[in-house]
């Protein structure tokens, strides 16, 4: 195959592989490549093992490699391998998936909207928001808030919504009826929705434990209290559960947890552990209502691949694992496993605090001081930990560890290690 000047095939040649989130100048000769993977483990081409403690991007839930779900996909692609849901077209898949998803979610007689991802799936729920607030006869409830740290996806609703700046930065205007409020403040959350006036708020959207601004896990009582907000000023209230979800805190939406029963949950990674692309929207029966009991309101919305049959059948045979392997139970005892293994890093002078213990995932702060004086110091931690054979992933001002479910705790130990030799290289002097 004949490929661009200059451009050659595998890890030492240029790529024409535009990376996201990546610095292309430094990646364009210095890629990483993936090469298989098998539960816990990643090789690269050279055949060298890696333990994945982030899941990927937080997403292989079931572990890597399972041939349930390629067979399952298998005979899928070979009975239908896709036709779109638009209008009145349907197919089997498509309509299980959401029928079970819709049967795991707290909300009473939940719909499920299917999207690609949770980019999709954030935009579509702020979407129907502002559609059901229009339907609702108060079309000027179009304003979103969100939380400073949030992460909702890079389309352009969650853009505009997300509250990493340096993400945001030169795109306000894609979405300018937002604005976000301190995180585990509920007082906060009131006092905007009043400055704004709650006849403008459509929405306000939460991550339970908010997970690429860095693992920050609800304070006691903060979620229900902006749960009862939200009601108390009729503002839809919308759970992003695309890191959360699916076994992540140890339930199926995340959200169960606190009790809550949000308006929407947008879901997406753990659904299919990221085998195929997939996300939704859950919408609760109140929000359906004024669409689906209603004549003559088609929600002009959807992506070409929503209820895709073969991305449907790969969510099923994940969630089939999930069920029969009590990955959810077993979510519950590794997450208080991982936090207190992790904890041992806080002796660590370059660590302010492990964040964690609510769900298979936590952050280790690297002290402000150690980050000030070397700015580029949470990439040479993650590739100080990758050349001693684990994956983790550098967030802003900490490391964050996300593991598959099926990781046996025996590596928590192993993991703490390496970071703390990590630390001793990269911040020592
Ligand atoms: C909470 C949350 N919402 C939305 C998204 C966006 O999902 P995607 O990258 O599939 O578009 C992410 C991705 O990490 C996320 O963590």
């Amino acid at each position: 195959m004949r490929l661009p000047d200059g451009q050659t095939k595998g890890a030492q040649g240029d790529t024409a592989l535009w990376h996201p989130f990546a610095d292309m100048h430094a990646v364009r000769r210095d890629e990483f490549i993936v090469d298989r993977a098998d539960d816990v483990w990643v090789y690269d081409t050279e055949g060298r093992r890696y333990l994945d403690a982030t899941a990927s991007l937080w997403y292989c839930n079931i572990g890597h490699g399972r041939r349930e779900i390629a067979e399952a996909v298998a005979a899928q692609l070979t009975r239908l391998e896709a036709y779109s849901v638009f209008g009145d077209y349907s197919n089997t898949p498509a309509r299980e998936l959401a029928h079970r998803l819709a049967g795991y979610a707290p909300m009473a007689d939940a719909k499920v909207f299917l999207t690609s991802g949770g980019g999709d799936s954030v935009d579509t729920a702020v979407k129907i928001a502002l559609t059901y607030w229009r339907h609702q006869g108060r079309p000027e409830r179009t304003h979103v808030i969100s939380r400073v740290g949030s992460y909702h996806g890079m389309h352009g609703i969650g853009t505009g919504l997300g509250g990493i700046d340096a993400n945001r930065n030169g795109f306000d205007g894609v979405f300018p009826t937002a604005s976000r409020v301190a995180n585990n403040d509920a007082a906060a959350l009131r006092a905007e929705i009043e400055r704004l006036g709650a006849d403008r708020v459509a929405a306000f959207i939460a991550e339970p434990v908010i997970g690429a601004g860095g693992v920050v896990p609800p304070a006691p009582g903060y979620l229900e209290a902006v749960a009862g907000i939200c009601e108390q000023y009729g503002v839809l209230f919308v759970a992003d559960a695309v890191i959360c979800g699916f076994g992540r805190l140890g339930t199926w939406y995340g959200v169960e947890r606190w009790g809550l029963r949000p308006d929407m949950i947008t879901f997406a990674k753990g659904v299919t552990s990221g085998y195929l692309p997939l996300g939704g929207v859950v919408a609760s029966g109140d929000v359906a209502a004024p669409f689906w009991d209603e004549p003559g309101r088609p929600f002009r919305h959807g992506q070409t691949y929503a209820g895709h049959a073969t991305c449907a059948a790969a969510a099923m045979a994940n969630l089939d694992i999930m069920e029969a392997e009590n990955l959810l139970d077993r979510a519950l005892k590794l997450e208080t496993e991982l936090h207190t293994a992790l904890l041992e890093l806080t002796g660590h002078d370059a660590v302010t605090e492990v964040r964690g213990g609510i769900g298979v995932l936590s952050a280790v702060e690297i002290h402000p001081d150690v980050l000030a004086r070397d700015p580029g110091v949470l990439g040479k931690l993650h590739l100080a930990a990758r050349r001693r054979g684990v994956l983790i992933r550098p967030l802003i001002t900490s490391l964050a560890i996300s593991p598959p479910l099926t990781i046996s705790s025996e590596y928590f130990a192993h993991i703490t290690e390496v970071i703390a030799d990590a630390l001793d290289e990269v911040t020592v002097p």
